[in-house]
């Protein structure tokens, strides 16, 4: 493909030259068109080396070419990233004053951006609108990650990884008729994916079970890797719903808009929330950890010491996924369901982690298990994360997919291997 990378001016430009090696490598060919700002950060001739191309900032190179209008009529994608509030708001009002500027209100292509910068500024009223005008008009604006920025501050404003800038710029490029800049709102980024009219439950998170009116049980998962595969299969044209169980509201303010948000706590809620959407969803996903266990009695009144030990009466929790298996199988619910489990393992000196893994998909029933090895400190609370997916196979448990890297990533991949299982 012939694809356009734009180039703003923020500190994480210099990510946007691993984009460029990245679309390099996949054999595309690479314009880059920073504007001046930018080259503050990584300079000219950074991008002329690792693109081949001769790289301008201004619609007065190259005036006999008249390239302002060249180069966005022949893309066949255009990446900007990052993308500064600054250039949001230059094309949302149709500025042209640069020759990125320029060759946005030429290119017919889709568009990807990739925005970074301070939180205050992504959740400014005014970038808010332009990001929704944008997306509107048929851009795919990828959700900043979370986490450190520039300053001292953190929060969203990062630009994501390169490899998930890659990835999101090559699948808006090849879903079936890609978005182009329409004043329509059915050019939404995710209406042309693979699974478009598919619906997607995704639990994710963690349930907790009161003690009393102040104190529960509860678990260690931040609800990154649900949200993240909801944003994954939302991204896919799925008509997507997250039933979140104490997700960080961090991780909750960075979903897309268009993942519809079911919030809830104990494990009574969420298996009520599974079986209320069983009848329609198209596949469930179960991310979230489950409480296995409840306190039989909940004191009405915050529990006082009273010297010595306390010994609590636990009582088992309903197998929610089990649940949903068994109700597919008895024809109660949604037809041709698919049905997705999570297992994160740690491993005993008896049984590797992935051997219980296995286990566990054979004992489950689900048509997938997403294998998560949290020994040691990985995968809770962490960005990265490495998994394995199964499917029961003639001679037990078969490997179809393995990823590693950001949870996003990792999601994608896992939605794939959905798609490939729906497909099989
Ligand atoms: N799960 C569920 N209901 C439960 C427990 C787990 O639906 N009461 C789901 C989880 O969401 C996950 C899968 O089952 O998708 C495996 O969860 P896990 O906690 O790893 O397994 P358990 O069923 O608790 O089995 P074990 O205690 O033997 O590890």
């Amino acid at each position: 493909m012939r694809i356009v990378l734009g180039v703003t001016g923020g500190i994480a430009a210099y990510k946007a030259a691993h984009v460029l090696r990245g679309l390099r490598e996949q054999g595309h060919e690479v314009r880059v068109v920073p504007t001046e700002a930018a080259l503050t950060f990584v300079g000219r001739a950074t991008w002329e080396a690792l693109s081949g191309q001769p790289v301008s900032t201004t619609v007065f190179d190259g005036v006999e070419q008249v390239e302002h209008v060249r180069i966005g009529h022949e893309a066949e994608l255009v990446v900007i990233a990052p993308a500064t509030a600054d250039l949001l708001a230059r094309a949302r009002a149709g500025i042209a004053d640069d020759l990125l500027t320029a060759t946005l209100l030429t290119a017919t292509c889709p568009v990807v951006a990739a925005p970074a910068m301070h939180t205050q500024m992504w959740e400014n009223p005014a970038t808010v609108e332009n990001v929704a005008v944008l997306r509107e008009r048929g851009w795919t604006i990828i959700e900043p990650a979370v986490g450190r920025l520039t300053g001292a501050d953190s929060g969203p404003g990062r630009l994501p990884e390169p490899e998930d800038i890659l990835e999101a710029a090559l699948a808006a490029a090849h879903a079936p008729s890609a978005p182009v800049q329409q004043d329509t709102s059915s050019a939404e980024a995710g209406e042309t994916g693979p699974l478009h009219g598919t619906s997607v439950v995704v639990s994710a998170g963690g349930t907790r079970e009161p003690l009393d009116p102040v104190r529960f049980l509860g678990n260690r998962s931040s609800g990154k890797q649900g949200a993240a595969l909801a944003a994954a299969a939302a991204a896919a044209g799925a008509d997507t719903t997250l039933l979140a169980a104490n997700v960080d509201s961090a991780v909750l303010a960075d979903l897309p808009t268009n993942v519809q948000v079911d919030e809830v706590s104990t494990t009574a809620e969420l298996q009520a929330a599974c079986m209320a959407h069983a009848s329609t969803a198209d596949v469930i996903i179960m991310a979230a950890a489950v409480a296995d266990y409840r306190p039989a009695q909940a004191a009405e009144h915050k529990m006082k010491k009273s010297g010595g030990g306390l010994v609590l009466e636990l009582v088992e929790n309903p197998d929610i996924l089990r649940g949903l298996v068994e109700a597919r199988d008895a024809g109660l619910t949604r037809t041709g369901q698919t049905l997705v489990g999570f297992a994160a393992e740690t491993g005993s000196p008896e049984t590797p982690a992935h051997e219980l893994a296995q286990q566990k998909l054979l004992r489950k029933g689900t048509d997938l298990l997403v294998f998560n090895d949290v020994s040691g400190d990985r995968a809770f609370g962490q960005d990265d994360n490495t998994v394995v997916v199964y499917r029961p196979g003639d001679a037990g448990a078969q490997e179809v997919a393995r990823s590693t890297g950001s949870k996003a990533h990792v999601s994608h991949d896992v939605i794939r291997a959905i798609i490939a299982e729906r497909t099989r």
